[in-house]
């Protein structure tokens, strides 16, 4: 590596924006909503072979969403975006123009129905691009109308500009407070030694026990609803949940899960979505005959999409029974389960060992895709290394005769 290279360090999760035009970083970084913790290097007038000099701009533990990086291609453009994960660029592309821009810039006709002042619908305008970034333009799909590249660097440039969608985190970023919080908080425990393994509802004797009912003061709650708001929002954004209407969190665990969820996606993403949650025992007076059993039903309409949130899964029987309460809604979709932690186990007990993972199971018998913020791979990859030797072998032990793979 040649000296010049180390002028900036290497980041481990996150994003690179590199070959930004000389000058233009600034305006870049005021574009994304980050927050005012976040580590970033800013590099200006740096050397480059094909650009003269360039910007820079690196933010460990971030994840750009795809109206950010529309909004970046119009002041730095042919940028490059690297996501880094691992050290290593996982992902590299050309930011440019998209081809169409929607509710972001004002259509400047004032009769145009976006503009209107009641039920207008959000702007929409086909961008055309020439061979320069000052040809670029903008046409509205309503009414036609024009806009030039001079006001839209205007308008990205003044101070009430705001891109709607909040900042992501990175999965790896998630993944890391979570595991904190978790340990932190009680909800991740591990034998004082290794003689002396947890002994499951299963009769498997586990070397860690997850239970996120562990979790009851503030600064624990704050940091589940986060992590449960910033992963739900990422996979949003990546097209893998589609959008939905309620958070259903099965009893009891469930309960507190599904109202911070609701909350933190509110509060850190602007999305507004209702909590529901079972009860063990139907209710024999009052309400309505849905909300005897489902709380929170009572606002539920034919046909609104329902997202699963949960500690994790042990059988993934109960959960199949959980859910199957749903069916009290009539017309309805699950659209997934976000867990907080897979454990990545066989089904079975101590010495019947199936094929089948509980994931696998769920997937199969509720056609559910799930998702997990943590799994014991990882965390076993980021605690290996604080192990005795003995705390080792019963990992790998349990994993080699339990688990879906071996550890490692
Ligand atoms: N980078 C980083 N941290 C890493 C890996 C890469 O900060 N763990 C940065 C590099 O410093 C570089 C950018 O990400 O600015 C892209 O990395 P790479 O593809 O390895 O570099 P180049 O080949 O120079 O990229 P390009 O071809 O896009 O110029
Ligand atoms: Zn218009």
């Amino acid at each position: 590596m040649s000296n010049r290279q180390l002028l900036v360090s290497k980041i481990e999760n996150g994003i690179v924006i590199d070959h930004i035009p000389a000058g233009k970083a600034f305006l870049v970084l005021k574009l994304l909503k980050q927050p005012s913790d976040a580590e970033t290097l800013i590099a200006q007038n740096v050397v480059s072979g094909s650009l003269g000099k360039k910007d820079l701009i690196k933010i460990e533990g971030t994840y750009l969403t795809s109206s950010e990086i529309d909004i970046i291609a119009f002041v730095a453009p042919n940028s490059t975006l690297n996501i880094i994960q691992d050290w290593e660029v996982k992902e590299k592309r050309v930011i440019k123009p998209p081809e169409n821009i929607k509710g972001v810039f004002q259509c400047p006709n004032l009769l145009c129905q976006t503009n209107k002042e009641f039920a207008a619908p959000p702007t929409d305008f086909k961008v055309e691009t020439g061979e320069k970034i000052e040809e670029t333009k903008l046409h509205c799909t309503y009414c036609g109308s024009t806009t030039w590249y001079g006001s839209i660097l205007e308008k990205i440039k003044s101070e009430e500009f705001k891109i709607e969608s909040r900042g992501l985190v990175s999965e790896a970023k998630i993944e890391k407070v979570f595991l904190e919080a978790l340990i932190k908080g009680g909800a991740l425990r591990f034998p004082p030694s290794a003689d002396k393994p947890f002994i499951l509802k299963s009769g498997r004797p586990s070397p860690y026990f997850v239970n996120l009912g562990a979790l009851t003061d503030g600064e624990s709650l704050a940091k589940v609803k986060w992590a449960f708001a910033s992963y739900i929002a990422l996979l949003m954004e990546r097209g893998e949940i589609p959008d939905f209407d309620y958070v259903f969190g099965p009893s009891y665990k469930g309960i507190s899960l599904a109202t911070l969820t609701c909350e933190g996606l509110n509060e850190l993403y602007g999305m507004d979505k209702r909590y529901m949650y079972d009860r063990k025992e139907a209710k024999e007076y009052g309400d309505l005959s849905t909300d005897r059993v489902l709380v929170g039903a009572s606002y539920f309409k034919p046909g609104q999409r329902i997202l699963v949130v949960d500690d994790t899964i042990t059988t993934g029987i109960t959960k199949v029974e959980t859910i199957e309460k749903l069916r009290l809604l009539g017309d309805h979709e699950i659209v997934g389960l976000v867990i907080a932690v897979d454990r990545l186990e066989r089904l079975g007990d101590k010495d019947n060992i199936e094929d089948m993972g509980a994931v696998e199971y769920l997937e199969k018998e509720l056609k559910l895709k799930v998702h997990s913020i943590q799994n014991i791979k990882t965390i076993y990859s980021l605690i290996k290394d604080s192990l005795n030797e003995d705390m080792r072998e019963l990992w790998e032990g349990y994993y080699s005769k339990y688990g879906l793979s071996k550890l490692e």
